[in-house]
C-alpha cells in the first residue's frame, strides 16, 4: 500500500513540467513616464528569480530558494554585469534612434535570451534576440549560428557581429553549454517550489440570471492548466468562452471559462460540469453546476451566484504528503556548491554608424 502511494507520488512529480526554461529580459527605454529607463529580470520556469533597475542599481533575488543557494558574491557579480548592461542600453538606444533617424520621443530597446531544456529528451534549445520599438531588430539563427535581421537599419550590426567568429563561438557555447548548466542548477535549487502543484479553489459566478455562468479557478500552480465545460461526459464548445491564464500576485494563477446557458432550462443545469486539469496532477477537479442555491444580484442585490468552493481533499492530502516526502528527500542532498555567477553572455554594443 505504502509503496503504491509512493509510486503514485513519483508519478505526480515526474509528470510535472518536463521542459524547463531560463529566460532573461532586459528593457531600455527613453521618455516612458513612470517606467525605469533600464530594467532586467530573469525567470526560471517562468518564475522570476531576480530584479534589477536603474533606480535600485542592485540585482536582487525574488525567490527564497535562489537566495538560500547563492552568496553575496553572486549578487555583486550579477549587479556589476547588469550595471554595464545599463550603460550599454543607454548607448544602444541612442544608436538605434540615429539609425532610424529619430531625434526624441518614446523608444524601447529590448534584449531577450535564454534556453529550454527537455528533461526527457535532453534536448536543449536557445534563443537570443533584440527588439526596437516593439519590432524584431536582430535575432540569432541558432542552427546556423549567425545573426539575421528583418530591418535594413540593423544590417550593419548584423554584418559586424557575423564577422566576429570569436563572439559567435562564445554565444554558441553559452547557449549549448552554460545556459542549460545554469538552468539545471537553478531548477535544482528551486525544485521543491518549482515542481510543486497547488490546486485551485473553484467557484461558479454569474453577474445576472441572464449572463453567462463563469467557472473560476484561482490559486493554482504551475501555470499549465486546462479548464472546460462538460455535459454527458463530452466537452462543450458552443457558447463557451475560455479566458487566459492570469497571474495572481502571490505566485499562483487564475483562469475562468464562461458558458452561455440562457437557453437551457434551470432543471437541466446540473447536467453541466466544469472540469479543471492541472499539469502534473492526474485527477481532474470536477464541479457540477447546481441551480439550487444560486443567487444573483438581480433579485437581492448580491453580486453573483455562487456555487461554492469545493475542497479537493484527497488531492490536497496527496499533494501535501508528496511535498513533505519530497522535501525530506531533498534535505538529504548536500547543498549545491555556489559558483561564481557569469550567466550572461558578453555584453554587446551596437556598432556606431
Ligand atoms: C531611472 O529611470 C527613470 C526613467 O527614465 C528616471 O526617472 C530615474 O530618475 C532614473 N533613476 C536614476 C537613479 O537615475
Ligand atoms: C449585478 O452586478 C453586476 C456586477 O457588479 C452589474 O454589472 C450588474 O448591472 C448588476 N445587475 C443588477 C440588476 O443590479
Amino acid at each position: 500500500m505504502l509503496k503504491c502511494i509512493f509510486l503514485l507520488l513519483i508519478r505526480i512529480y515526474s509528470t510535472a513540467a518536463v521542459t524547463h526554461s531560463l529566460k532573461y529580459f532586459y528593457t531600455g527605454s527613453s521618455q516612458v513616464k513612470k517606467f525605469p529607463e533600464f530594467v532586467a529580470v530573469g525567470l526560471v520556469d517562468d518564475v522570476q528569480i531576480f530584479h534589477y533597475d536603474n533606480n535600485t542599481l542592485r540585482c536582487e533575488p525574488k525567490q527564497d530558494w535562489i537566495k538560500e543557494n547563492t552568496d553575496v558574491q553572486y549578487w555583486e557579480s550579477e549587479t556589476d554585469i547588469l550595471h554595464s548592461y545599463q550603460q550599454i542600453f543607454k548607448a544602444n538606444i541612442e544608436i538605434a534612434k540615429s539609425r532610424f533617424t529619430q531625434t526624441g520621443g518614446v523608444h524601447v530597446f529590448q534584449q531577450m535570451y535564454g534556453c529550454e531544456w527537455d528533461d526527457e529528451t535532453k534536448e536543449v534549445t536557445g534563443y537570443f534576440q533584440y527588439g526596437y520599438d516593439g519590432e524584431d531588430f536582430l535575432m540569432m539563427d541558432m542552427k546556423e549560428n549567425r545573426w539575421i535581421t528583418p530591418k535594413q537599419q540593423a544590417e550593419m550590426t548584423k554584418d559586424r557581429w557575423n564577422n566576429n567568429r570569436a563572439l559567435l563561438e562564445r554565444d554558441k557555447n553559452y547557449f549549448n553549454q552554460r545556459c542549460p548548466e545554469w538552468l539545471k542548477k537553478y531548477v535544482d535549487y528551486g525544485r521543491s517550489s518549482l515542481m510543486r502543484t497547488d490546486l485551485p479553489s473553484v467557484s461558479f459566478l454569474q453577474k445576472s440570471s441572464s449572463s453567462p455562468v463563469s467557472c473560476h479557478a484561482t490559486g493554482f500552480y504551475p501555470d499549465k492548466a486546462k479548464m472546460f465545460w462538460r455535459k454527458d461526459g463530452k466537452e462543450i464548445h458552443d457558447g463557451v468562452v475560455k479566458g487566459e491564464i492570469l497571474p495572481n500576485n502571490d505566485g499562483t494563477f487564475q483562469m475562468s471559462v464562461d458558458i452561455d446557458l440562457s437557453s437551457v432550462a434551470p432543471e437541466d443545469w446540473n447536467k453541466y460540469e466544469c472540469v479543471f486539469q492541472l499539469s502534473g496532477v492526474k485527477e481532474d477537479i470536477v464541479h457540477r453546476l447546481e441551480k439550487t442555491g444560486t443567487r444573483s444580484n438581480e433579485s437581492n442585490g448580491n453580486m453573483w451566484i455562487i456555487v461554492v468552493v469545493v475542497a479537493v481533499a484527497v488531492l490536497g492530502v496527496i499533494g501535501v504528503v508528496g511535498f513533505i516526502i519530497y522535501k525530506k528527500k531533498n534535505a538529504k542532498r548536500p547543498p549545491s556548491p555556489v559558483e561564481n555567477a557569469r550567466p550572461l553572455e558578453e555584453t554587446k554594443f551596437l556598432p556606431e554608424a
